[in-house]
């Protein structure tokens, strides 16, 4: 596992979306080859969308060959409710880039058959190919997705309920009324997301630093859903200065050791000019 730790949530966003840019770059997607992405929602990788945009918008980065699979939906929200992942996804980043609509899969949370919306949704990731790249984000309590503490590490997409911690830490966006957030969400399983080929889990701010010591620092816990990455083996946590503080010293020293290592991740290759030829 890699840790990349930056200064605040600013340079996570951009670091974030300078690898998503170079790793379709470098891909170079066609008609014939499309790069798959898991998304996530939530305030944590906002800034990213909008630096996508912006790359979009300077002509550096195309979704015209990408598919999308998000990682999770509330169960009975309309679609245009504000604080709907579908909303979210439109507003924030769907309607400012080039993506065909028919290749940004969300989950339906107002499917008739939710089991069979769920299973429909692990065939669509199949039959693109599986995902390249899984971007996800953490709750405090440690969940990926909306795998709860106590999910199967091997759980794939499904109907969850949602935890006291998760319904308090969203009433925020829903006027602080706890009694306004779903009790229940469609979310791809920990299971799901492990088999992308890589996954690159965004977590900022002091409330998930207890969080980021569970996921890397103690053994793979389902109480704590996020460890299970450390099984992964192409798995980045890029983290802000915050969120390391219940990390141990020698953890951070070691990982920001590596901060030129991380840094040529992100570098432009020469593929970026023949990324431009070909759109
Ligand atoms: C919700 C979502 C997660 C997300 C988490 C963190 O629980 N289901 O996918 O990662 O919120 O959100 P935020 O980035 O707003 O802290």
């Amino acid at each position: 596992m890699r840790l990349v730790i930056l200064n605040d949530p600013n340079e996570v966003a951009e670091w974030a979306a300078r690898y998503v840019k170079k790793r379709i770059q470098d891909f170079q997607p066609g008609p014939e080859k499309y790069f798959v992405l898991g998304l996530p929602t939530g305030s944590t990788p906002y800034g990213m969308y909008q630096k996508l945009i912006e790359f979009y918008r300077a002509g550096k980065i195309s979704f015209k060959y990408v598919k999308t699979f998000n990682m999770d939906e509330y169960v009975n929200l309309p679609r245009d409710h504000p604080e709907s992942y579908h909303y979210y996804m439109f507003n924030n980043f769907f309607k400012h880039i080039d993506i065909d609509p028919k290749n940004a899969h969300v989950l339906d949370g107002n499917a008739p058959d939710l089991i069979q919306e769920c299973n429909k949704y692990e065939k669509e990731i199949a039959d693109a190919g599986g995902v390249d790249l899984f971007i996800g984000g953490i709750g405090p309590d440690g969940h990926i997705a909306f795998n709860e503490p106590g999910s199967s590490l091997l759980s794939r997409t499904r109907v969850k309920t949602l935890a006291q911690d998760t319904l308090q830490a969203n009433a925020r966006f829903f006027g602080n009324d706890i009694g306004k957030v779903p009790k229940q969400a469609l979310t791809v399983g920990v299971g799901t997301v492990m088999d992308a080929r890589e996954v690159m889990i965004l977590i900022t701010g002091s409330h998930k630093a207890f969080a980021l010591y569970k996921a890397i620092e103690e053994g793979i816990n389902h109480m704590w859903t996020v460890s299970a990455f450390q099984q992964h083996p192409q798995t980045f946590i890029i983290c802000d200065e915050d969120s390391t503080m219940e990390l141990r010293v020698k953890t951070v020293k070691y990982f920001k050791a590596l901060s030129d290592v991380h840094q040529k991740l992100i570098e432009e290759s020469s593929s970026v000019d023949q990324f431009r030829t070909l759109h």
